[in-house]
């Protein structure tokens, strides 16, 4: 009787309400946003203490994405940001998610003399996907891999540069065979860039199709190589570099390497527009093929980013982060070209 009369006096009296009453609609709204988040995943929980514990999650994420979004339908910021399928995910999954062993890779400083020196790139806007250099976005899921869609990526467009030959590299075989081993990766739980380029200038990058991707690491490298692809020559890495110069070396290179701090909501509830997060960190745990850049008319000037969170996050799998404002979640600090 109670709920009925304060539903009646949310429904009737907004204009009025108390600070209780305000509190408990806002409580009504994000159940209902629960539950038609439940019925549009399809989601199911084991018990009502697991479903407790998602509805906890989801609120709060709920909460940031619509304060986020009612600052940008205020002008004051220049994305949105979106509920998405992990939002009743605890923060284990954000972690298990993020490769912390992104931090300690491509981190020497490197002498001036060792940049590469490359023309100048005057065009006004790239997207290496329209010019075919860059496969359909993919979907790491709930394994740390993300260092072998982005080193996949970056050798796909180098592959294509060179053989106009859209090739899909298996990311399960930089999964399995750069694992515990020489290489020294770790699988689903993390692993490096450098690590992998090392593994495909020894070994053949194999086709997706003939070793796909399952998002979890078996352990066993079922390397093939009367079905491989081509090895690799080298790879260039760079560390703090600057926006005129990125630019140049993406023109010159195709499709590279980003390292990025991802874990600020912000990032993993990116929907649209141009991302700029002033507060985000600048730990690298995660890691993105950049493939391009252009200038919003409304939201100024960007780099595109290819993510491999699948094609229902941010712009079908794809994001942009400011261009010309400072190294945004530090996604300078570590650049890779993959050199066939
Ligand atoms: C939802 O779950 C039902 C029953 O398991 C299944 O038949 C249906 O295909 C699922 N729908 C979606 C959108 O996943
Ligand atoms: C606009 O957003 C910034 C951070 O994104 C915040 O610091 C500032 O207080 C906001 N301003 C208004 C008027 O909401
Ligand atoms: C880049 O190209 C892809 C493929 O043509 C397209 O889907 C995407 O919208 C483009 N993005 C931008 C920012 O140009
Ligand atoms: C790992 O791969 C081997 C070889 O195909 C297979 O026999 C084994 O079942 C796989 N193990 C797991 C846990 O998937
Ligand atoms: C390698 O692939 C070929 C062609 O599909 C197949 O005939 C052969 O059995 C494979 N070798 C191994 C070790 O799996
Ligand atoms: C790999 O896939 C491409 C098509 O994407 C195909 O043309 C090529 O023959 C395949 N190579 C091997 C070794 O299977
Ligand atoms: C950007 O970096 C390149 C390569 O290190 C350097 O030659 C250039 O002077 C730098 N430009 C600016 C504006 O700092």
């Amino acid at each position: 009787m109670k709920t009925f009369t304060n539903i009646l006096l949310f429904t009737f009296t907004t204009f009025v309400m108390s600070d209780n009453e305000k509190i408990f609609a806002a409580e009504i709204e994000k159940k209902i946003a629960f539950s038609e988040f439940k019925e549009d995943l399809n989601k199911t929980y084991e018990n009502k203490k697991e479903e407790k514990v998602a509805f906890t999650n989801f609120k709060e994420t709920f909460e940031v994405v619509q304060k986020h979004n009612e600052d940008f339908n205020r002008g004051n910021t220049s994305f949105t940001m979106q509920i998405n399928k992990n939002a009743d995910e605890s923060e284990d999954f954000f972690m298990a998610r993020l490769n912390f062993d992104l931090e300690t890779d491509v981190m020497d400083a490197r002498a001036d003399d060792d940049y590469p020196i490359v023309p100048k790139c005057n065009k006004q806007f790239l997207n290496y996907s329209m010019d075919g250099f860059v496969n359909n976005i993919k979907n790491q899921g709930r394994c740390g891999a993300c260092y072998a869609f982005a080193v996949a990526g970056a050798c796909e467009g180098a592959f294509y540069k060179k053989y106009k030959k859209l090739y899909k590299i298996a990311e399960q075989q930089l999964v399995d065979c750069t694992k515990s081993n020489e290489y020294g990766n770790r699988g689903c739980v993390g692993g490096k860039i450098s690590a992998s380029y090392g593994y495909l200038s020894h070994w053949k990058a194999m086709n997706e199709s003939e070793y796909p991707y399952k998002a979890r690491d078996n352990g066993t490298c079922l390397y093939n190589e009367t079905v491989a692809i081509s090895k690799i020559t080298n790879y260039i890495k760079l560390t703090n570099v600057n926006e005129t110069y990125l630019k140049d070396l993406l023109c010159v290179y195709g499709p590279l390497t980003v390292g990025i701090d991802a874990s600020a909501k912000t990032f993993q509830y990116y929907s649209s527009g141009v991302y700029y997060d002033e507060e985000c960190g600048t730990t690298i745990n995660h890691a993105v093929l950049l493939i391009g850049f252009g200038t919003d008319p409304e939201f100024g000037p960007y780099w595109l980013l290819k993510n491999s969170y699948g094609k229902n996050w941010g712009e079908r799998g794809y994001i942009r982060i400011s261009r010309g404002k400072g190294n945004v979640c530090a996604f300078l600090n570590q650049i890779t070209a993959c050199i066939i």
